[in-house]
């Protein structure tokens, strides 16, 4: 039977080559069909793999506490912590968040809000984060005896309100150990009812915006509710397509990484090379956004940058927020064999401790990075870089505009991952650099207030 093959195949291609036939009208076709699907199949994985460029370092810090850490200021600074994005958590979904040093039950309603409670629950301490089920709009149910609690509140109530129930508060008693480590009796019992009323939760503030869900942790008790600013309302969907995300996992303390932002020599020193004839140069600014005249040192020379530059202070610069921003403006420079050529400008904002905006401008493109940490751990952060750009930019290039973001991050973590916290500087302050870094750290200072009362108070209940 395979004997005939040969012999049928080559009568079949035989007709093609018959330019008179038209057969070979029939071949070319055939030709452009295959060349077709091949650049389809080609486009498609292309398109698959860069449109959203995902760059996931394995995460293999072990926090064991043995290398040399120096003095540090306390661990978790209050501020907006971006936690999850919104494609992370679905309607009805739960989640456990171990961050920050807290214990956090985070879902979303049935109404499409995303509640965020503390994981632990209050009848028995069951973590509602891992087995909770939401239930109704808001409420979320313990997977150990079912208790429900509201999220809005954090209020335990009889039911969830279902078919639009008013939500009743459960009744409890709270009993509690006389002394927990040595076990003592009072009246001849080991547990004293301490309360009667009812039981809640503790609740965190929480913010969607633009693909990303933010939650406000604070060491303050007085200040869960009251955040100071907000994460800036930025609205990249509308102008911007998101492009992808780099995750990196750094083996340091919080402040080193936002500190590195304001870092002016080090960009000409550790950023400097890219490829081997290829070199980048920059040229930085750095100020308080509640500086007086912060418009005026942000002035830019090329006035295309500078219109781009002034319409961002304007727009995301306000009364509330100018103590808890800083702003910094950075040129880049191509320099090719000795020639050198304007890249691009970018514009950052730093809002709180642990977000940054930076917005690229170039005569061709505008780029925008979110910059989001995240402290696993007291020296464990999660670093993550998502990217959005001009919809006409080719998924390639902004692909290796994130992968190139990536190195000059590995280049920094290099750093981090082995240097000591200073605490102690020797600042050369001739030099507008390191009045700016001094100046960075008085500013950064204010989101560790309370803090370190916190998380002494939470270190004593740490096993
Ligand atoms: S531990 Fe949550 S209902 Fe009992
Ligand atoms: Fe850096």
């Amino acid at each position: 039977m395979f004997s005939k093959i040969p012999s049928q195949l080559k009568d079949f291609l035989s007709q093609f080559n018959d330019a008179n036939s038209p057969s070979s009208d029939c071949y070319c076709s055939l030709t452009l069909v295959i060349a077709t699907v091949i650049g389809l199949v080609v486009y498609g994985l292309y398109v698959r793999k860069f449109r959203h460029y995902i760059y996931h370092q394995v995460n293999d810090i072990k926090e064991e506490g043995r290398r040399v850490r120096g003095k540090c200021p306390p661990f978790f600074p209050n501020g907006w912590y971006r936690v999850l994005n919104s494609d992370e958590l679905r309607t009805k979904e739960v989640k456990y968040l171990d961050y920050c040093g807290r214990h956090i039950a985070i879902y979303r309603g049935t109404n499409g809000r995303v509640y965020a409670v503390h994981a632990f629950c209050a009848h028995m301490g069951a973590n509602l984060g891992v087995g909770g089920v939401v239930k109704s709009s808001k409420c979320l149910q313990c997977p150990f005896h079912g208790w429900v609690f509201d999220g809005e509140t954090g209020d335990c109530v009889v039911s969830a309100g279902e078919s639009g129930e008013k939500l009743v508060k459960k009744t409890v008693e709270t009993y509690e150990y006389n002394d927990i480590k040595k076990l003592t009796k009072k009246d001849g019992k080991y547990l004293t009812k301490c309360s009667e009323g009812h039981s809640k939760l503790k609740t965190y503030e929480v913010k969607e915006i633009n693909g990303s869900i933010m939650v406000w942790i604070d060491s303050r008790e007085e200040n869960q509710h009251k955040y100071p600013f907000e994460p800036l309302p930025i609205e990249i969907k509308s102008y911007q397509s998101y492009r992808g995300e780099s995750i990196n996992y750094v083996n340091c303390h919080i402040q080193e990484i936002p500190e590195n932002g304001a870092d002016i020599r080090h960009f000409d020193f550790l950023h400097r090379s890219f490829v081997a004839f290829i070199n980048f140069d920059w040229v930085m600014t750095s100020h308080r956004a509640s500086s007086p005249d912060i418009f005026e040192v942000m002035t830019h020379k090329r006035a295309f940058i500078n219109d781009f530059k002034q319409k961002l202070l304007k727009r995301y610069i306000t009364e509330e927020n100018k103590n808890y921003v800083n702003v910094i403006s950075l040129d880049c420079y191509v320099n090719i064999l000795g020639f050198k050529f304007f890249f691009f400008n970018a514009t950052g904002f730093q809002v709180g401790p642990a977000l940054v905006y930076l917005f690229l401008k170039s005569r061709i493109f505008e780029i925008t990075f979110e910059q989001a940490i995240i402290p696993m751990q007291k020296f464990h952060q999660r670093v993550s870089h998502k990217i959005y750009a001009s919809r006409y930019l080719p998924y390639g290039l902004t692909a290796f505009m994130l992968y190139s973001e990536v190195q000059q991050v590995l280049n920094d973590m290099d750093i981090w991952n082995k240097k000591v916290f200073g605490d102690r500087l020797n600042y050369n302050m001739k030099t507008g650099a390191d009045v700016n870094l001094c100046s960075w750290r008085n500013w950064f200072a204010q989101f560790y207030d309370g803090c370190h009362e916190y998380e002494k108070a939470s270190d004593l209940n740490d096993w």
